[in-house]
């Protein structure tokens, strides 16, 4: 198929547009990030949602084709739909159209089938949301010629989390879209990450769906209730993110190890665990892991295992028989 990734967008709108979006997991931070301490986030890219925007038919609107994702009524994927009759808040729906103003696509090309596929599990803190969104837009933007910056798609894609989260700290949307890892404090901009020594990582999967959104109301009821209590941990929770900087950047993995297992117990002592995520952290460190935490919102979702890279299929196998429905391995350099 002929795309238009790396030809002049002006001679091409006729042709394909394909934009592809990573994955991620945070590594340190989660929670406290919203309430403004600093978080670590990498990009998955061994899992991708893409976009693919071709011209529809004179007349015909803007068309969704959405493979793999829901539909606005909630039915699962497979779904084609008019732009116009999803619901306002529909997250593609608003990915679209912030796009299509931001970048001031021209009212004649406006008849256009948007193709969206994705790998990213969904609703387990892996970023799904962001990466759909992020695809989108940036397929929206070189589609009506620009070669939009990641600071300008992760502005908009933030428009579009709120929809999903309510509050979001903003820590998706920019690692999604500037596709490296990152130190990230809300409302500071992005310090991009080098990482030292690579991390091995192996992502395994509860297969509990969980809900950002209330898993963050949750900690934030708690939070108005003893205040002084739950900053008290999230500052701890800062200083372990500023100290994995340190060390990430050093390349000192069994120190990077160390800190994540400190991280999830702060996260336990948080609220934001379950038992199946806690019986796949020790599972990890039984089976040799350096370090292992949960990742994301909590209550169900992801947990990671940081590893030496020959000890990979091993941990794999040993998330598996603790209950795992799926690992992803992710070399982070
Ligand atoms: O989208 P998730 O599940 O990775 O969670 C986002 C991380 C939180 O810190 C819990 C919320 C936020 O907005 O940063």
């Amino acid at each position: 198929m002929n795309t238009r990734t790396d030809q002049p967008q002006s001679q091409l709108l006729s042709q394909p547009t394909v934009t592809t979006a990573p994955g991620k997991v945070i590594l340190f931070g989660e929670h406290a990030v919203v309430y403004n301490r600093p978080a670590i986030a990498v990009p998955v890219t061994d899992v991708r949602a893409t976009a693919t925007i071709s011209p529809g038919e004179p007349g015909s609107g803007i068309w969704i084709l959405a493979a793999d994702l829901p539909a606005p009524d909630g039915e699962p994927g497979g779904h084609r739909y008019r732009l116009r009759d999803a619901p306002a808040d529909d997250p593609l729906r608003a990915s679209v159209e912030l796009a299509l103003d931001a970048f001031r696509h021209g009212e004649s090309a406006r008849d256009l089938l948007i193709a969206v596929t994705s790998t990213i599990p969904i609703a387990r803190g892996m970023g799904s949301g962001a990466a759909v969104a992020t695809a989108v837009v940036r397929a929206i933007g070189r589609h009506s010629g620009h070669d939009a910056q990641p600071e300008k798609i992760s502005s908009l894609v933030y428009e579009v989390e709120k929809l999903h989260h309510g509050t979001p700290s903003g820590i998706d949307n920019t690692v999604v879209a500037y596709a490296q890892p990152v130190f990230f404090v809300r409302g500071r901009g992005i310090t991009r990450l080098s990482v030292g020594a690579p991390l091995n990582l192996v992502i395994g999967d509860t297969g509990v769906v969980s809900s950002t959104r209330e898993v963050v109301g949750d900690v934030r009821r708690r939070w108005s209730a003893d205040t002084e209590g739950y900053e008290g941990v999230f500052d701890q929770i800062g200083a372990l993110a500023r100290q994995a900087k340190s060390v990430i950047e050093r390349g000192y993995p069994k120190d990077v190890g160390r800190l994540m297992d400190e991280n999830h117990e702060l996260l336990i002592t948080l609220g934001v665990s379950s038992p199946e995520l806690d019986k796949l952290v020790e599972a990890a460190k039984t089976a040799g892991a350096l370090g292992a935490k949960m990742s994301g919102a909590g209550w169900g979702g992801n947990m990671l295992a940081l590893v030496e890279a020959e000890r990979t299929p091993t941990m794999a196998g040993a998330l598996q028989a603790a209950g795992a429905v799926s690992t992803i391995f992710s070399r982070i350099s």
